[in-house]
């Protein structure tokens, strides 16, 4: 069976910075906590009028479209991971395909939030080894700042979360010895409210009632110090899932690129992997956390300061609602 590989790689992020001196001036947060908790310093929001999660995810597609030397209309499918579409229905899929101009070609959603990159890219990586398509875009892209809580209520969350896109563009790889070796894909539903956003959801009579406003069931509720001991045990596990399935170890690791959740998480695995720091991608200080944007976000910048080269191992793996966590082993 063919293996796929990452031709191309984009990414896109809005105009508008929120450093975590601008929050405080809207919540009770404060530089120091922000920055000694987690790593960020900034993050960038929205421009309504200007950006959705769909364009965000076009302008990532066409940046990975051109590093891949390819037309949108060279496409034959489209997965869109991201658990802030623009509509409740249909789906970010569709609307990306229409902004790029396409007609007919699928167009598939993925919601598995922080995993949702690295399981849309499993997806798109079965398509091409069973010979059913040759170019399928992969696109990570979410606004969360329209959706947060920004009173003091909602602030463990409100100021981790940030928006921005990524994209690659998969095709066959010239050997099976090259480009994505393997993909490894969990969840345990356990623990599906302990990261969710629970209302407007299904399961109640009424789904949007003032009630859930005005007790914020409608913004993201996370169990920080849970969610945190979860991914610091099931990151490394899933790796080293990755790595023992295709007989390698840590230290042939290039380029580790982990979901941006928090600078702490972060150098866990660094330290726990044994990785040098330079062997990590980190862009957390800039961005905060762009859930399924994250991991093609941070590879397209790893990728455009020449941190990845042709030959290197690559690692992705990722860590959130669901709970969910994923991993893939690349060969550049
Ligand atoms: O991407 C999906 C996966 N997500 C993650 O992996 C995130 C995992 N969790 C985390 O990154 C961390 O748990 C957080 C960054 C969310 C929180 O950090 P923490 O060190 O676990 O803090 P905490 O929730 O235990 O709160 C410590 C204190 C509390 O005050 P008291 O009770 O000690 O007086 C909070 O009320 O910090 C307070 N606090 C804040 N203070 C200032 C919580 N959020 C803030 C804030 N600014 N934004």
């Amino acid at each position: 069976m063919r293996n796929s590989k990452i031709a191309g790689v984009g990414h896109y992020v809005p105009e508008k910075v929120v450093t975590n001196k601008d929050l405080e001036q809207i919540m009770d947060t404060s530089d120091e906590w922000i920055r000694e908790r987690t790593g960020i310093v900034e993050r960038r929001y929205f421009t309504e009028g200007t950006d959705t999660t769909a364009n965000m995810g076009a302008n990532a597609a066409r940046m990975a479209l051109k590093n891949a030397g390819l037309e949108a209309s060279d496409l034959d499918m489209i997965i869109f991971a991201t658990l802030s579409p623009d509509y409740v229905f249909p789906g970010s899929g569709v609307l990306l395909q229409r902004e790029l101009g396409l007609k007919e070609i699928p167009a598939l959603d993925v919601r598995n939030q922080c995993s949702g990159f690295v399981y849309a890219l499993s997806v798109g990586d079965q398509f091409i080894k069973t010979g059913m398509y040759n170019n399928v875009l992969v696109v990570g892209s979410e606004i969360h700042s329209s959706g947060l809580d920004f009173s003091t209520r909602g602030r463990n969350v409100s100021v981790i979360f940030g928006d921005g896109a990524g994209a690659v563009v998969l095709t066959p790889s010239e050997s099976t010895d090259k480009g994505i070796l393997s993909t490894h894909l969990h969840a345990d539903g356990e623990f599906a409210e302990e990261l969710a956003t629970i209302d407007p959801g299904s399961k109640k009579k009424d789904r949007l009632t003032h009630q859930m406003i005005d007790e914020g069931t409608i913004f993201p509720y996370m169990n920080g110090n849970m969610v945190f001991k979860h991914a610091v045990t099931r990151f490394p596990e899933v790796i080293e899932e990755a790595l023992n399935k295709n007989g390698y170890k840590a230290s042939d690791i290039d380029m580790l690129i982990p979901h941006q959740a928090n600078l702490r998480i972060t150098s866990y695995i660094q330290q726990k992997m044994g990785l040098s720091p330079d062997k990590v991608m980190s862009n957390i200080h800039k961005y905060g956390n762009t859930t399924a944007a994250s991991v093609p976000l941070a590879l397209s910048e790893a990728v455009q300061e020449g941190r990845i080269k042709e030959g290197d191992l690559v690692c992705m793996a990722a860590f959130g609602s669901g709970f969910t966590w994923a991993s893939a082993l690349i060969r550049w």
